[in-house]
């Protein structure tokens, strides 16, 4: 089968689907019929996290599918409680003893948490794991450009992409800018903001009904138009198959425009705030 979900290269040369599955809460049988259902349908990137405690999950069905792994790319994270050098460098070695893989494609950190202070330590355990074969991509995930550019100043090294909170009630413009400046690639979580009132909303609503699309298409259409690498969740054959049956359709510069332009200051699904939240 020929790939469905186009292509983009990191900087470092690994290359993504624009499109992957975001797995919080996929978890046990369910949650491996799930992902295999998903990688079957066309799904090739995976988005996990230590936190998520499902790596055994996503791991399980990486074993399952008929799908080669190097076709795959599976994406974990690196909690708070453990940024310190030592304890991120067998929390990478863990990740992948619960997943029963070799290596990960990319591994993030998952929250900058500044007032710990821990995060270049932490990125510089994924860069020493990068150099042993143990992830073929390094980046990170709700950092502030002033948390990455303390990476670069220290290290040399610049994450390959920020997987962030984006979708049209939070478009971030000024971030996404900054990354493309820096050659950094984005990714958007909850990009269907958790299917919330979102789904339900009028300006959308009309643009949808203009393609003859789902809501959630549109939503995702915009994510891929707006260059932004989409992680929608779905346990859901169907909606697994929506969410990746955006190629043949395309949204105007106006149509962009109103989406983006739902967006308000306050818009973060729960606050969490990258300058003052903290995850463990
Ligand atoms: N880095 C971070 O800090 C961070 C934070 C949050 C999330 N993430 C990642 O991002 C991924 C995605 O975010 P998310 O899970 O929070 O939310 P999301 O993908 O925006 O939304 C998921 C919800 O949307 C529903 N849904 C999916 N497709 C749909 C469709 N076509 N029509 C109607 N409903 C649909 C799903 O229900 P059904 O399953 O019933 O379809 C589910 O309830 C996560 O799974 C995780 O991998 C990362």
């Amino acid at each position: 089968m020929g790939k469905l979900i186009p292509e983009v290269t990191l900087t470092d040369g690994v290359t993504l689907p624009v499109i992957g599955l975001g797995t919080y809460s996929l978890k046990g049988n369910a949650g491996v019929n799930a992902i295999v259902g998903a990688i079957e349908t066309g799904y090739r990137l995976l988005d996990s996290a230590y936190n998520y405690e499902n790596e055994g999950t996503v791991g399980e069905a990486v074993k399952r599918t008929r799908v080669p792994r190097e076709e795959l790319r599976i994406t974990s994270k690196l909690p708070g409680r453990y940024q310190a050098y030592d304890k991120a460098v067998t929390a990478i070695q863990e990740s992948l003893y619960r997943a029963n893989l070799d290596y990960f494609d990319l591994y993030l950190i998952h929250w900058p948490n500044p007032k710990q202070d821990n995060y270049v330590e932490a990125w510089q355990a994924l860069i020493d794991a990068k150099k042993w074969g143990l992830i073929r991509s390094i980046g990170v995930s709700n950092f502030l450009p002033e948390h990455i550019e303390r990476l670069i100043k220290e290290t040399g090294v610049t994450p390959s992409i920020n997987q962030i909170e984006l979708h049209p009630f939070f478009n971030q413009a000024q971030q996404r800018k900054w990354h493309e400046e820096h050659n950094i690639k984005t990714e958007s979580w909850s990009p269907l903001a958790r299917a919330s009132e979102l789904l339900q909303n009028d300006t959308i609503q009309k643009i949808a009904e203009r393609h003859n699309r789902s809501i959630s298409q549109i939503i995702l259409r915009w994510h891929y138009q707006l260059g932004a690498i989409g992680i929608p969740r779905s346990s859901s054959p169907d909606r697994q198959i929506e969410n990746i049956s955006i190629f043949d359709f395309s949204l105007d510069e106006t149509e962009m425009s109103l989406i983006s332009g739902l967006t308000r200051p306050d818009g973060r699904l729960k606050n969490q705030d990258p300058a003052t939240y903290e995850e463990f």
